[in-house]
């Protein structure tokens, strides 16, 4: 069977994503006691920072009987110049799996062209598909399901952004995205999902989380970022999830935001320390997800 890859939530069929958040539910009610991943070792490329993703990874590995090795891009000689293609050719000489975290989307799709061996996306400038598979996931535990449920994303179009077009069209719910001009969705992701289901741009924040199920933001600036964050504080004023945003959503919404996040900014802290807040088992649900995610693409 050839390898398969996880670079984009497009990746995946519903029918894979549904057979992996079964498994994940598995997983996490504690039924699944597993080792499918004994003896195996997953490399974990990190030329980002990180908490969870690196965490969740390292202890999902460890949980389904693999040994995982978190490599710094800066400490390996990628961050000399060796190429990707033969970091690739490399690893895929000792290892199993290999997860990245990186800047440019290209070098994951290069790494995963040239590796023998499954890859997995941690996230990119362009997506976060792990994260997004697995805030579906928590929609679904949340709310029951993700069928007919309205999903307002508010601030700026980036890889999470992305990530959730990406999903809206996989899974077939409606996404409303609220940013401010200049701050758009990729345009070529955002095209494709309107292919497959609802999806629409707003400048107004109201306009967009007015009867949303799930309202979603992320932070104004994000990692590489950095030297742009004051401009884009003042570019996003007005994009803030504050309780009175949160008042014109659907009674039971909830709220989501992946993490690290910047009380004041993007959100307000009655809102994720709120009674709306999934945020905590957002976080832990990477960790079911994506173990379903390696043991069905490493085992
Ligand atoms: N949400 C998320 O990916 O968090 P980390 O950057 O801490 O991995
Ligand atoms: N958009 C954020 C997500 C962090 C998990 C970033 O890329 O920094």
């Amino acid at each position: 069977m050839p390898k398969k890859d996880f670079l984009q939530i497009s990746d995946l069929s519903a029918a894979e994503a549904g057979e992996l958040f079964e498994l994940a539910a598995a997983m996490k009610s504690g039924d699944y006691r597993k080792k499918p991943l004994a003896g195996k070792t997953l490399a974990m490329v990190f030329a980002k920072s990180s908490t969870r993703t690196r965490v969740s990874f390292e202890v999902g590995a460890f949980q389904l009987g693999a040994h995982a090795i978190f490599l710094s891009a800066q400490d390996m000689q990628l961050g000399r110049g060796e190429t990707i293609a033969d970091t690739a050719m490399v690893l895929s000489r000792y290892v199993d799996g290999i997860t990245i975290r990186t800047f440019a989307h290209s070098d994951v799709e290069e790494l995963a062209r040239k590796a023998t061996i499954p890859v997995v996306n941690g996230l990119t400038d362009l997506v976060h598909p792990c994260q997004v598979l697995s805030d579906v996931f928590t929609v679904s535990e949340s709310l029951g399901t993700w069928q007919g449920k309205v999903v307002a994303w508010v601030g700026d179009g980036n890889n999470m952004a992305n990530s959730w077009l990406n999903a809206a069209a996989l899974f077939g719910f409606e996404l409303r995205i609220a940013c401010p001009e200049g701050y758009e969705p990729d345009r070529e992701i955002f095209e494709r999902a309107k292919q497959a289901t609802g999806v629409a741009i707003f400048e107004d924040p109201d306009e967009a989380v007015r009867d949303a199920h799930v309202v979603n933001t992320d932070v104004w600036a994000s990692m590489g970022q950095e030297a742009d964050a004051k401009a884009r504080r003042l570019a996003f004023k007005g994009y803030t999830v504050d309780s009175d945003l949160m008042k014109l959503a659907a009674p039971d919404a909830i709220f989501l935001h992946c993490l690290p996040a910047h009380r004041g900014e993007e959100v307000a802290s009655e809102v994720i320390d709120g009674p709306q807040s999934r945020v905590w088992d957002q976080a832990e649900n990477r960790l079911h997800v994506q173990k379903a995610l390696l043991a069905t693409l490493m085992s």
